[in-house]
């Protein structure tokens, strides 16, 4: 096969590099479905990885970009075949094995799954990961019994890529949303997806009791750290608090009292290694129940490969509103 192009992230001891390389299938790491890349998407995580912010890559260079869509070029796996339209999320991309930022991309069998025939690859890898891991959240706190009736669900780090699906996927749903921000003049855009009330991040007074007012039946949290800690003080009895994030903290100050006497419930979300069954049931779910209504108002921006570096910076900040898509071919 002929040589492609790819965004290249090396991370060694004398720091990180990034850029654009042309590679051939013999430079990726092998796999059984080989992918013509047609979209992706940025999230906080491969701003991470491409700046040296944070630690992603277990093994080096690797192509960067958790998410793609694309169509199928060769399949060794009996469930993936020649021209289908398939996107993967997660599974290791840009962490052990070669990502999504790559015109052609080499996927383990198993990795790929169908994109739902409701959803175009554009809006898939708008969605991308983020609003993969805001559907499962969702999925696993209605699972928990949560439901509109119990009460407003607060999202954190409301103006970000799952934060904005999520206020969208849950006021879809009926759901009041409280999104809490640390951009109030970001207040509107919110609202225009489904919050029903907006928090001044910065502002806001979480308390210092063990436990304080029941204020929400449920939380979204891509924070961490004190503000994680905040929303299990204040959640309401037999409450759902999905830990999705760590943009400000992974360490988390709490006391068992929530737990033990509201019932309030602590679920982990890892988006990275959800079995395949389940994946395709969440993004079926996403493609109708749970569809944003509200996609275009999220998308920010629409890059290439070549104008990817500089837009992870405003990310690590947290600077971002929104998704930001990747066009691969
Ligand atoms: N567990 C999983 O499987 C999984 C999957 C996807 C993402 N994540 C994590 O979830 C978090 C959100 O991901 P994302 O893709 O939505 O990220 P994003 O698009 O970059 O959004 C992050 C948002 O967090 C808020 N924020 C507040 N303080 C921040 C700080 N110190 N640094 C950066 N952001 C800050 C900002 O929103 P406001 O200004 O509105 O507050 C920002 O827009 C990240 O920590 C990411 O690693 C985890």
């Amino acid at each position: 096969m002929n040589s492609f192009r790819a965004f290249r992230v090396h991370a060694d001891k004398s720091g990180v590099s990034a850029g654009v390389e042309e590679l051939t299938l013999a430079d990726l790491t092998p796999g059984e479905v080989v992918v013509k890349g047609e979209w992706s998407s940025i999230n906080y995580k491969d701003a991470l990885a491409a700046t040296g912010a944070g630690r992603i890559l277990r093994t080096s260079p690797l192509v960067g970009g958790v998410d793609i869509a694309g169509t199928v070029i060769s399949s060794e796996d009996p469930d993936i075949a020649v021209g289908q339209r398939v996107l993967m999320n997660g599974g290791g991309l840009s962490e052990v094995r070669d990502g999504g930022f790559t015109e052609v991309a080499s996927l383990p069998a198993g990795g790929p799954i169908p994109i739902p025939d409701e959803l175009s690859s554009r809006d898939a890898m708008l969605i991308g990961t983020a609003g993969f891991t805001a559907a499962y959240a969702i999925h696993r706190m209605e699972l928990n019994g949560q439901r509109p009736a119990n009460g407003p669900i607060a999202v954190t780090g409301a103006t970000g890529g799952v934060g904005s699906v999520a206020i969208d996927m849950l006021a879809g749903l009926g759901y009041s949303v409280m999104a809490m921000s640390t951009k109030p003049e970001q207040a509107d855009y919110l609202k225009s997806l489904g919050a029903s009330e907006v928090l001044d991040l910065k502002e806001f007074d979480f308390g210092k009791r063990p436990m304080e007012k029941g204020l929400w039946s449920g939380a979204i949290d891509n924070l961490g750290g004190e503000t994680l800690a905040g929303l299990i003080r204040n959640a309401s009895p037999n409450a759902n608090i999905a830990a999705i994030g760590l943009a400000q903290g992974f360490e988390v100050n709490t006391t068992v009292m929530p737990f033990i006497l509201r019932g309030v419930n602590l679920l982990g979300i890892n988006s990275v290694d959800v079995p395949r069954e389940l994946r395709v049931a969440i993004w079926q779910r996403i493609a109708t129940d749970l569809r944003p209504r509200h996609l275009a108002l999220m998308e920010s921006a629409a890059l290439t490969l070549d104008t990817l570096m500089p837009a992870f910076q405003p990310y690590v900040d947290g600077k971002i509103t929104g998704r930001t898509l990747v066009r691969l071919s």
